[in-house]
Protein backbone atom coordinates (compact mmCIF):
# COMPACT_ATOMS: atom_id res chain seq x y z
CA UNK A 1 0.00 0.00 0.00
CA UNK A 2 1.32 3.48 -1.06
CA UNK A 3 -0.06 5.80 1.64
CA UNK A 4 -0.18 4.99 5.24
CA UNK A 5 -2.34 6.16 8.21
CA UNK A 6 -1.39 6.82 11.36
CA UNK A 7 -3.44 7.67 14.67
CA UNK A 8 -1.69 10.92 16.58
CA UNK A 9 -4.18 10.73 19.52
CA UNK A 10 -2.34 8.59 21.29
CA UNK A 11 1.49 10.04 21.07
CA UNK A 12 1.93 12.38 23.73
CA UNK A 13 3.90 16.09 23.83
CA UNK A 14 7.17 14.56 23.65
CA UNK A 15 7.29 11.38 22.63
CA UNK A 16 8.16 9.97 18.79
CA UNK A 17 6.68 6.92 17.11
CA UNK A 18 8.18 5.20 14.16
CA UNK A 19 6.45 3.78 11.62
CA UNK A 20 6.88 2.18 8.65
CA UNK A 21 6.42 3.34 5.03
CA UNK A 22 7.73 2.23 1.64
CA UNK A 23 10.24 -0.16 3.48
CA UNK A 24 11.64 2.69 5.25
CA UNK A 25 11.04 4.51 9.00
CA UNK A 26 9.18 7.51 9.37
CA UNK A 27 9.58 9.41 12.69
CA UNK A 28 6.43 10.90 14.07
CA UNK A 29 7.13 13.76 16.82
CA UNK A 30 4.81 15.32 19.34
CA UNK A 31 6.76 18.52 19.76
CA UNK A 32 6.69 20.34 23.00
CA UNK A 33 6.60 23.93 23.27
CA UNK A 34 10.60 23.67 24.56
CA UNK A 35 10.79 21.88 20.90
CA UNK A 36 9.13 24.51 18.72
CA UNK A 37 11.02 27.27 20.72
CA UNK A 38 14.31 25.81 19.95
CA UNK A 39 13.02 25.18 16.16
CA UNK A 40 12.87 28.72 15.86
CA UNK A 41 15.23 30.02 17.61
CA UNK A 42 17.97 28.97 15.22
CA UNK A 43 19.53 31.73 12.50
CA UNK A 44 18.66 29.89 9.47
CA UNK A 45 21.65 31.64 7.63
CA UNK A 46 24.16 29.98 9.57
CA UNK A 47 22.53 26.20 8.62
CA UNK A 48 23.69 23.66 6.12
CA UNK A 49 20.93 23.21 4.56
CA UNK A 50 18.97 26.40 5.43
CA UNK A 51 15.24 25.99 5.85
CA UNK A 52 12.92 27.38 8.16
CA UNK A 53 11.13 25.01 10.78
CA UNK A 54 7.85 26.67 9.25
CA UNK A 55 9.19 24.98 5.57
CA UNK A 56 9.33 21.95 7.27
CA UNK A 57 5.93 21.71 9.24
CA UNK A 58 2.25 21.94 8.59
CA UNK A 59 1.10 22.12 12.11
CA UNK A 60 4.53 23.13 14.68
CA UNK A 61 2.85 20.59 17.18
CA UNK A 62 4.19 17.96 14.69
CA UNK A 63 7.12 16.91 12.86
CA UNK A 64 7.51 14.29 10.01
CA UNK A 65 10.67 13.35 8.54
CA UNK A 66 11.86 9.84 6.94
CA UNK A 67 14.34 8.44 9.33
CA UNK A 68 17.09 8.05 7.50
CA UNK A 69 20.49 9.88 7.94
CA UNK A 70 21.36 11.67 5.24
CA UNK A 71 24.67 11.13 5.02
CA UNK A 72 25.08 7.02 4.58
CA UNK A 73 21.22 6.10 5.62
CA UNK A 74 21.49 4.89 9.17
CA UNK A 75 18.59 5.09 11.36
CA UNK A 76 19.14 8.27 13.50
CA UNK A 77 18.20 7.91 17.40
CA UNK A 78 15.31 9.79 18.73
CA UNK A 79 15.94 11.96 21.37
CA UNK A 80 19.38 12.03 21.58
CA UNK A 81 22.50 13.97 20.54
CA UNK A 82 23.55 17.38 21.09
CA UNK A 83 19.83 19.28 20.40
CA UNK A 84 17.90 16.32 22.22
CA UNK A 85 16.15 15.34 19.27
CA UNK A 86 18.12 12.91 16.86
CA UNK A 87 21.34 11.52 16.56
CA UNK A 88 22.82 9.38 14.17
CA UNK A 89 25.78 7.05 15.72
CA UNK A 90 26.87 5.55 12.37
CA UNK A 91 29.46 8.71 11.88
CA UNK A 92 28.07 11.40 14.38
CA UNK A 93 25.46 13.19 12.92
CA UNK A 94 22.92 15.76 14.98
CA UNK A 95 19.92 16.71 14.21
CA UNK A 96 17.58 19.24 15.76
CA UNK A 97 13.48 19.24 16.68
CA UNK A 98 13.14 19.94 13.06
CA UNK A 99 15.00 17.27 12.16
CA UNK A 100 17.61 19.70 10.48
CA UNK A 101 21.39 18.66 10.16
CA UNK A 102 23.36 20.85 13.06
CA UNK A 103 26.61 18.99 13.47
CA UNK A 104 28.38 16.16 11.37
CA UNK A 105 29.07 14.88 7.81
CA UNK A 106 25.35 14.71 6.71
CA UNK A 107 24.93 16.98 3.93
CA UNK A 108 21.25 17.53 4.53
CA UNK A 109 18.38 17.58 6.47
CA UNK A 110 16.30 14.67 7.47
CA UNK A 111 13.64 14.74 4.71
CA UNK A 112 10.17 15.35 4.78
CA UNK A 113 7.64 13.40 3.31
CA UNK A 114 4.43 13.89 1.61
CA UNK A 115 1.46 13.57 4.37
CA UNK A 116 -1.73 15.51 5.25
CA UNK A 117 -3.50 15.78 8.51
CA UNK A 118 -7.10 13.73 8.37
CA UNK A 119 -10.17 15.26 9.91
CA UNK A 120 -10.38 12.51 12.86
CA UNK A 121 -7.03 12.90 14.45
CA UNK A 122 -4.78 11.25 11.99
CA UNK A 123 -2.32 11.81 9.33
CA UNK A 124 -2.02 9.98 6.28
CA UNK A 125 1.91 9.72 5.10
CA UNK A 126 2.79 9.25 1.04
FE1 LIG B 1 24.49 8.97 9.66
FE2 LIG B 1 26.89 8.63 8.59
S1 LIG B 1 25.06 7.54 8.17
S2 LIG B 1 26.30 9.99 10.15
Amino acid sequence: MANLEVDLSNIQPGQTVTVKWRGKPVFIRHRTAADIAAANEVDISKLRDPQPDSARTKDPNWLIVLGVCTHLGCVPLNNAGDYNAWFCPCHGSHYDSSGRIRKGPAPYNLEVPDYVFLDDGKVLVG
